[in-house]
């Protein structure tokens, strides 16, 4: 693997930084009027700003000259041909064929996937249209009202977040509820609302071996079975899955009829598009997933031709590693002002700390730079009321991205206005900061770069785009940093000793561990409920 540090468009950027560092966002506005033009694209139903940042045009164009040297095109033209990417599992990575339309054809081992895809879509849509519609009845002979996903990570981050994100295009007599926990409560609170007769399960796993999940499932079954008296014949009415694991899913007693299947080379954390979003298909119908993996479509489009200094998702990520690699900030934010996107920072963690968290390069050496960043969020204006101050006056500069619509269907115009006057102050207040040597406490630096995303609206489509936007933009960054962004062996680990735990836990009888762990069993075990 190349050391990426070694190539010269590093070196490069190395002596660019001395010099950018010089100077504030402040006078970069005053040294080129038109930076907004230059710095900012315009997609299909969104904009991109990303002139409050501290680069010029010139800057992008090292960063870019950095991407070729990484041969960040190549891996990428790889990946959206289908070949085996994903180094460490020997798979393909090919979450960009769930979005691609019928007559596309993507090859793996000469076969083309784009036609099971689609007969998937087609099943899905058929059981969505039905539930929706009431003809699928549970097993008394009710219609559904409530769907109850049951899934974590992937399985439930992906579908929760898009599911209300498109709150407004919700059916009406449907409810969403996802649980993921191993803690009982998140399941239980659930079922004590939510009636057996009328409940829809949805096992989202693509192992279909996931502890939690697991445990929650067969809860859920139990709960069932046991207020219909033990007939296993209402678990076909209330039980489907969506996984890739067809013997695991039939040993759990759900009919094959009853599972929407996707495949390996579809990343837990990339799934949402695939059989793992019939939560969303459910709640909003077929034609809007349709338009939100045509949305995800647009966007592949783009980052596989667009020119990299004019790609939206390889310069949100070259900028990314501009801020990691070159001025050392550890962090970044991500600030959706819609309540809506609530879920979306929890979503891009695991998007991108889960791909991007890794030290080891795809050849096996020790990462020779930082890697992916740490990420943290919540929607504003809530956030300006927490932990902006810290942002605006804390000793570390944390870049931002900003993330709203330009019209919602919410509200009236007054609302929207002073939702949209927050976003603006809040970048603008971060660039320009304030001096005031009077009352130190009063001082604000400034200086603290942001890039704003501006949806036309939130529809299906522009959420399927801004999705696949961050999706690509940890894929550029993996690619240049030379990890594998595609695998997850770092949760290993914990899951292995949590099940030698839990075994002892459950015995009573505790193995070898350090003193703090039998500490902390011994302490557990003690209490009394
Ligand atoms: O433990 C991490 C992980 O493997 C994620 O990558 C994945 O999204 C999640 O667990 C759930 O996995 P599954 O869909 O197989 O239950």
């Amino acid at each position: 693997m190349t050391d990426p540090t070694k190539l010269k468009a590093w070196q490069n950027l190395q002596s660019h930084q001395a010099q950018m560092a010089r100077s504030s966002l402040k006078e970069l506005f005053a040294a080129d009027p038109a930076r907004f033009d230059k710095l900012s694209l315009l997609l299909p139903g969104m904009l991109v700003d990303f002139s409050k940042h501290a680069a010029t045009p010139e800057t992008l164009h090292l960063l870019a000259q950095l991407a070729k040297e990484t041969g960040v095109e190549a891996l990428r033209d790889a990946m959206l041909a289908g070949e085996r990417i994903n180094t460490t599992e020997n798979r393909p990575v090919l979450h960009t064929a769930l979005r691609a339309p019928k007559d596309a054809e993507i090859l793996v081992d000469g076969k083309n996937v784009v036609p099971d895809v689609h007969k998937v879509l087609e099943a899905m849509g058929a059981f969505a249209t039905a539930v929706r519609s009431g003809a699928w009845k549970g097993h008394s002979g009710k219609e559904i009202t409530d769907i109850i996903n049951i899934g974590i990570g992937g399985s439930y981050l992906g579908p929760q977040m898009v599911t209300a994100a498109l709150s407004h295009a919700h059916h009406k007599r449907l409810t969403a509820h996802f649980a993921a926990n191993v803690e009982a409560s998140d399941l239980e609170r659930i079922l004590a609302r939510v009636n057996p007769e009328t409940a829809l399960f949805i096992i989202a796993s693509k192992t279909f071996t996931t502890a939690e999940t697991m445990q929650n499932a067969h809860i859920a079954r139990q709960w069932l079975l046991a207020h219909y008296k033990g007939d296993e014949k209402a678990v076909a009415r209330h039980f489907v899955a969506a996984s890739t694991n067809t013997d695991g899913v039939k040993t759990f007693g759900i009919a094959p009829d009853n599972m929407f299947p996707f495949w390996d080379w579809v990343g837990g954390r990339y799934s949402v598009w695939s059989a793992i979003g019939l939560s969303v298909m459910l709640m909003t119908g077929p034609e809007n997933f349709a338009e939100f993996l045509a949305g995800a479509h647009d966007m592949d489009r783009h980052f596989a031709a667009a020119p990299l200094e004019a790609n939206a998702p390889v310069v949100l990520a070259l900028l990314g590693l501009w801020y990691r690699n070159f001025f050392n900030h550890p962090a970044y934010a991500v600030i959706p002002y819609h309540a809506c996107l609530g879920r979306l920072p929890a979503f891009l963690q695991q998007l991108d700390m889960e791909s991007n968290g890794k030290g080891v390069t795809r050849t096996g050496e020790r990462a020779t730079t930082p890697t992916g960043p740490m990420i943290f969020g919540e929607p504003g204006t809530d956030a300006q009321h927490s932990f902006f101050q810290w942002l605006h006056q804390g000793t570390d500069v944390v870049p931002l991205d900003f993330i709203a619509a330009a019209t919602t269907p919410y509200g009236n115009a007054g609302q929207q206005a002073m939702l949209l006057a927050n976003i603006f102050a809040q970048s603008e207040a971060l660039m320009t900061g304030k001096d005031n040597a009077a009352e130190p406490h009063r001082n604000f630096t400034g200086n603290r770069p942001t890039t704003t995303i501006l949806l036309d609206s939130l529809t299906p489509r522009s959420l399927g785009a801004l999705i696949a936007l961050y999706e690509h933009k940890v894929f550029v960054q993996g690619a240049i940093w030379g990890i594998n962004s595609f695998d997850q062996w770092g949760v290993e680990l914990g899951k292995v000793l949590a099940k030698t735990l839990e075994g002892e836990l459950k015995s009573g009888t505790p193995g070898e561990h350090d003193g703090s762990t039998l500490g902390l069993m011994k302490y557990a075990t003690s209490r009394k409920k």
